[in-house]
């Protein structure tokens, strides 16, 4: 099968807005806040010819195995502070969303933390330990039949009722205010990595950045980071999505956001058939290239990186299997140049969730 690929020349010249500055800040006054590890793996360096391989290890993010607790934090400080303005009558909000395990465990986690409540609704496919995880951060749980992009309907139902808010990580035309905040809060997470690098003696910043995506709200945040600084030499920024849902992909290829009907895959948190609204206008402009993987590549890259010592999910180690995917095989030189990487080239990969994150990790090998 030829690798479904799809590059954008011209996407490292773009520019935008940059992200509030105060995001990190918020952060530090967390209990338990502390950058994650940005571990350099120079046996992965060797293998795909580049100078330099960092990854971002995202395995335990403010006591949670993934880093949706950024957004999820955020977003309900800026609800609160908001509600606090306008005279709202106190008293505990419910907070309400979908989610495919990471998000929900994250807004579930930051309800509690916050005197508030949560109502989490999951599609068919999440694992039922992913279920209990949620569950066992107190919020109620509503198992939907149907995909991802029904539980959030759901979701969005659920929250109209009074002292509900809908907390949700991925934007529509009419709800793109709070999905705003949610990107807003990744920030943190490039904001580490640029210190990180500069200790690490790479002042100049990554060649290229690696990012799983699902509806594309981390990747956002990611091309507004990088995207915002001035003109001049910028990282290229890759996407690397399951095959079973590869949505920003195949919105890419036609140019304008489209659904999909998603299939199965290990990759639980990127299994999702519908851009975020507010995310599109970012990677349509910003993306360098996009990729997708099957399940077995994700699996191995998953295995790669337990033997180097870095916890990482499916979905975590995604960006991983979707390098190697550009960089090998038929057509790898070309790719290699479309995303202007040299035997110099400094590689950032994100890894977004810890192994404990997702049970799919123990027991998924096929594709
Ligand atoms: C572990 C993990 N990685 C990546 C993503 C993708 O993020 P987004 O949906 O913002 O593209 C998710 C989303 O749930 C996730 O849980």
């Amino acid at each position: 099968m030829t690798l479904p690929w799809i590059a954008r020349p011209g996407a490292r010249a773009w520019r935008c807005g940059p992200a509030p500055a105060e995001v990190r800040a918020f952060h530090a006054t967390l209990p338990g806040y502390v950058p994650t590890p940005l571990t350099e793996l120079p046996v992965l360096a060797s293998e795909l010819g580049v100078g330099r391989v960092f990854v971002k290890d995202e395995s335990g993010r403010l006591g949670l195995p993934a880093f949706k607790a950024l957004g999820a934090s955020w977003a309900v400080h800026r609800i609160l502070a908001e509600r606090a303005a306008s005279g709202a009558r106190p008293g505990p909000l419910t907070l309400v969303t979908a989610t495919d395990g990471n998000h929900g465990r994250a807004v579930a986690r930051v309800a509690a933390l916050l005197g508030q409540h949560a109502h989490v609704f999951v599609p068919r496919g999440v694992h039922p330990r992913a279920v209990s995880a949620i569950a066992a951060e107190r919020a109620r749980v509503t198992e939907v039949a149907g995909p991802y992009d029904e539980a959030v309907r759901a979701a969005a139902e659920a929250a109209r009722s009074a002292d509900a808010i809908l907390v949700q990580d991925t934007a529509w035309p009419g709800y793109e205010r709070i999905p705003g905040w949610i990107v807003e809060g990744y920030s943190t997470l490039c904001a580490e990595i640029d210190e990180q690098l500069t200790a690490e003696g790479v002042a100049e910043g990554p060649g290229l950045v690696v990012v799983p995506v699902g509806v594309g709200s981390l990747a956002q945040a990611v091309v507004t980071h990088y995207r915002s600084g001035p003109a001049g030499p910028a990282p290229a920024l890759l996407s690397v999505e399951p095959r079973a849902a590869a949505c920003v992909l195949e919105s890419l290829r036609r140019g304008a956001p489209v659904g999909i009907t998603t299939g199965h895959t290990s990759m639980a948190g990127l299994n999702c058939g519908t851009p975020s609204s507010i995310a599109w206008p970012y990677l349509r402009q910003g993306l360098d290239a996009a990729v997708a993987v099957p399940d077995s590549e994700a699996a191995r890259a998953a295995a790669s990186l337990a033997g180097l010592g870095v916890s990482s999910g499916p979905c975590g180690a995604a960006g991983l299997a979707g390098l190697r995917a550009a960089l090998t095989g038929a057509g790898g030189e070309e790719r290699r140049k479309a995303l202007g990487l040299d035997a110099s080239s400094v590689v950032v990969l994100l890894s977004t969730e810890g192994a404990a994150a997702n049970p799919h990790s123990a027991q998924e090998t096929a594709g």
